[in-house]
């Protein structure tokens, strides 16, 4: 069997056993421990103002990381500044804030061309190159220019935007030209892959063959398909299943006493619509004064790249907004709000969500989002917690028996935490087993499997 090599901007520290918050890097794990490879990207280090030296190579368990720092400057115009303050939101939607500079835009594809000549040489004839997310799309071109003509795949974790807001970002073409130097370019929803597809073709990039498949200006042919990523259902069923009798899991119980809890973890990213989320939570409460003592938001937020300034105004909005709503609406022995803005560790956060009633998973805009899956595996399928989901998460695709909402509508989204909260048990049974019944076919080796079977029936 060829060795897998998986290269993504984001590579947790390798520490054995233990399993790491995010869903890219959970997901990534999970694919390498099962079928061992190479993972190669950023270490999370700065070199500071000097040149990364090599990257350091470590063997844990099946998995061989291959780790490079990158300078200040680096993570400035390439992380910072190109992937997470231009890309990001412009594939979120988002052109409102979408800024673009040149400089940025240079330091991204020179990092691009940095990883490739890191990862060229550790490359045999025969492996099978998987590159991940919007950080890395010309990472392909720079390697096939280095003469690398192994299977390379990209798969995009985020959403893709229709031609009218892709075309707005000015080296447009060029991105969309490095997705079409992969064999097989994967997406989490059919929208996502429909929208790719019109860019190309409304570019003249390439056109579609049949479903599925876009010949390029030049002759070649991309496979541009849908692969939702998954989790370990199985595991994360375990895990949950276990976390009740966690010591740490039992004590926020207690602290909670007997109240519904309604549970949202994210990270603290203005595309997760957290303050609307606490505002439809506020309006529920007000609406429905029987619950004011009786149900709790418990907000679980780690912070996130707070180098770039629209993450610092999200912190101070949702701080700003949970303190004034608990100040309005708390009492001596309730909090309406439980805002936690570190992170938890995986199997406590499988207890919470076995304990939360209604899990609230309310993105603006999402590839997948994989708490709304983590939150149906972790309930006890003999009086499971009701989910009330984004209709703009790519998961929503899926998960149809959730209670669907548009996160722009506070209203409706108060009006489903009250109706999550009122379904009888037989419904919600109903509505679990058949979201866990989908999500234990479609886990995530099925995700993986699926994407590396389509990768290994390109030509090489
Ligand atoms: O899912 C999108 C993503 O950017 C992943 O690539 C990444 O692992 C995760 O979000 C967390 O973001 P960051 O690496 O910027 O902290």
């Amino acid at each position: 069997m060829s060795r897998l090599v998986v290269v993504s901007n984001r590579v947790p520290a390798p520490a054995k056993g233990k399993v790491h918050a995010g869903g890219l890097a959970v997901a990534l794990q999970a694919a390498l421990n099962a079928r061992g490879g190479l993972w190669m990207g950023w270490s999370g280090v700065s070199s500071g103002a000097r040149e990364p030296g090599a990257m350091t190579i470590r063997q844990e368990g099946p998995i061989t990381y291959a780790l490079t720092d990158l300078s200040r400057k680096d993570i400035d115009e390439y992380y910072a500044g190109f992937a997470n303050s231009t890309l990001w939101p412009l594939c979120h939607y988002r052109l409102d804030i979408t800024d673009y500079a040149r400089k940025d835009m240079a330091g991204y594809f020179r990092v691009n061309r940095f990883f490739a000549r890191q990862l060229g040489p550790q490359l045999a004839a025969d492996d099978v190159v998987w590159i991940h997310d919007y950080h890395l799309i010309p990472l392909a071109a720079e390697l096939r220019r280095m003469g690398v003509k192994n299977r390379i795949g990209f798969f995009l974790h985020i959403p893709f935007p229709p031609p009218d807001v892709f075309f707005a970002l000015p080296v447009y073409a060029t991105i969309l030209e490095g997705l079409a130097d992969y064999d097989v370019v994967g997406f989490q929803t059919r929208h996502d892959a429909d929208n790719f597809a019109a860019c190309i073709e409304r570019e003249g990039i390439g056109s579609l063959k049949e479903r599925d498949t876009i010949e390029t200006r030049g002759g070649g042919r991309v496979k541009a398909g849908v692969f939702p990523i998954g989790i370990d259902t199985r595991g994360f069923e375990k895990m949950a299943a276990d976390a009740v009798d966690n010591p740490a899991v039992r004590k926020i119980a207690r602290s909670l006493r007997d109240r519904e809890v309604v549970v949202g973890v994210d990270r603290l990213d203005y595309s997760k619509g957290i303050p609307q989320r606490m505002q439809a939570f506020e309006r529920f409460l007000r609406d429905n004064p029987a619950y004011k003592g009786r149900a709790t938001l418990l907000q679980v937020t780690p912070k996130s790249r707070s180098d770039v300034p629209h993450y610092l105004d999200m912190q101070r909005e949702v701080a700003e907004l949970a303190g004034r709503v608990n100040g309005e609406l708390a009492t001596l022995d309730w909090t309406p709000i439980r805002y936690v803005n570190s992170s938890i560790n995986h199997s406590i956060l499988a207890g919470l969500y076995r304990l939360a009633k209604v899990g609230l998973v309310t993105p603006m805009r999402d590839g997948m989002n994989l708490v709304a899956k983590e939150y149906i595996a972790a309930q006890d399928p003999a009086d499971p917690g009701v989910l009330v989901l984004s209709r703009f998460a790519g998961a929503a695709r899926e998960l149809q028996s959730a209670i669907l909402v548009n996160p722009y509508d506070t209203e409706a989204v108060s009006q489903a935490i009250a109706q999550a909260l009122s379904l009888p048990l037989a419904a919600r049974i109903e509505r679990h087993a058949a979201m866990l019944r989908h999500l234990r076919r479609h886990d995530i080796s099925n995700w993986c499997d699926a994407f590396l079977d389509a990768l290994a029936t390109t030509a090489a």
